[in-house]
């Protein structure tokens, strides 16, 4: 096996916990998502103190994973079956499309609550797109050249 392709599987796992990791700082900084609905119902004086850091980690979640994703591209080439690249980067593109519709979130009223729900489905997403199309690219990279 090259040395590169171990490294790009390397890279794969090293981005995936990246990722997993977002998602739970993510949640660890909302207390209050079981209890309202909408960030405006959080008190005044809490809104200032997680609101913000809510903002920018969901941002560096839908940055790291889209680009993970599209590195993920670049090592399918010559390497994976043709059908497999396909079907893949179709997946890919429909999480691009949750990730979409949680930037909406804060390009609208800015709900955390709600942007953390769709953190929560796209981390499900993710987790069975990882047993279906990352784990096969695992293989075909560490299989003898
Ligand atoms: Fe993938
Ligand atoms: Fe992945």
């Amino acid at each position: 096996m090259p040395p590169i392709r171990s490294q790009a599987v390397e890279r794969i796992r090293r981005d995936h916990d990246t990722m997993i990791d977002l998602v739970r700082r993510i949640k660890a900084t909302c207390t209050q998502s079981d209890k309202v609905d909408n960030c405006n119902d959080c008190e005044l004086r809490q809104r200032p103190i997680c609101h913000g850091n809510i903002e920018e980690l969901v941002r560096a979640f839908v940055e790291v994973t889209l680009k993970h994703n599209l590195l993920e591209s670049v090592f399918m080439e010559s390497v994976v079956p043709h059908a497999h690249r396909i079907a893949h980067n179709q997946a890919h593109m429909e999480i691009a499309q949750q990730l979409k519709a949680i930037r909406l979130v804060f390009a609208e009223d800015g709900n955390c609550v709600l942007a953390i729900e769709g953190v929560d489905h796209v981390l499900e997403t993710l987790r069975t797109h990882a047993n279906d199309y990352d784990l096969p690219l695992e293989r075909y990279l560490l299989a003898p050249a």
